[in-house]
């Protein structure tokens, strides 16, 4: 499994924005839209495919590139907080469709469950897939969501996780279970607590985000 924690001072600055418990809920949302807006622009990179030709600007004929419109990434936010992290991503992906998945994990066991799904059935063969959630803690929630895309045709290798912040019980599930895939994050944390939440972390992303 590849882990990337790409290396930028934006990245870096919109994290300890976030990491700030003083942020208010307003700007926290926007500093996660902007934090995503980064990391689904290092994922794409050299996995967008393109149609090139030539076009006449007004000065002459130019070689071009384009991103081609009939092979959307998919992006599949993880409710609630994985709505934030996305936010942009229609906007900085020339062609994208977006389903929804709502997971909930219970406080007391930790163990996550699906409350909305409006994936396919079926994922048309070798779609690029985008799986957003903020917080990679325990991992269930994650590895949940990667094995419904499992059981719709996607495997791991057509598969992006983007987080902001990922803790090692997460990342080691995901590389045992899924060699494959590659996980885009904006900073490893070294503990999650008895409570499932990641130290030092962002605390409560959802809840900061949405109330
Ligand atoms: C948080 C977070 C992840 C999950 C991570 O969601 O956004 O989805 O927990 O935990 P795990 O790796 O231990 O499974 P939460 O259940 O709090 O829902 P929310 O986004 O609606 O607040």
């Amino acid at each position: 499994m590849l882990v990337m924690v790409p290396p930028h001072p934006l990245i870096k600055h919109w994290i300890s924005v976030l990491r700030n418990e003083q942020t208010p809920s307003a700007i926290f949302k926007s500093a996660m839209a902007e934090l995503g807006r980064l990391l689904i622009y290092e994922a794409s990179r050299d996995w967008l495919p393109t149609i090139s030709g030539e076009i006449q600007s007004p000065m002459g004929v130019a070689s071009v590139e384009f991103i081609d419109p009939r092979d959307p990434v998919t992006i599949i936010p993880i409710l609630r907080a994985g709505l934030a992290l996305a936010e942009h991503a229609a906007s900085i992906l020339p062609a994208t469709r977006t389903y929804h998945l709502g997971m909930r994990r219970d406080e007391e066991t930790l163990q996550p469950s699906v409350y909305l799904n409006n994936l396919p059935e079926k994922f048309p063969e070798g779609s690029r897939v985008l799986v957003v959630d903020p917080m990679l803690a325990t991992g269930g929630t994650i590895v949940a969501a990667v094995d419904l895309l499992k059981d719709r045709g996607v495997g791991s290798k057509q598969i992006k996780v983007i987080s902001a912040v990922a803790a090692p019980p997460a990342l080691q599930k995901l590389g045992e279970k899924f060699p494959g895939l590659h996980v885009y994050t904006g900073m490893i944390d070294p503990v999650v607590n008895d409570k499932g939440f990641i130290v030092p972390g962002m605390g409560d992303a959802g809840d900061r985000s949405f109330g």
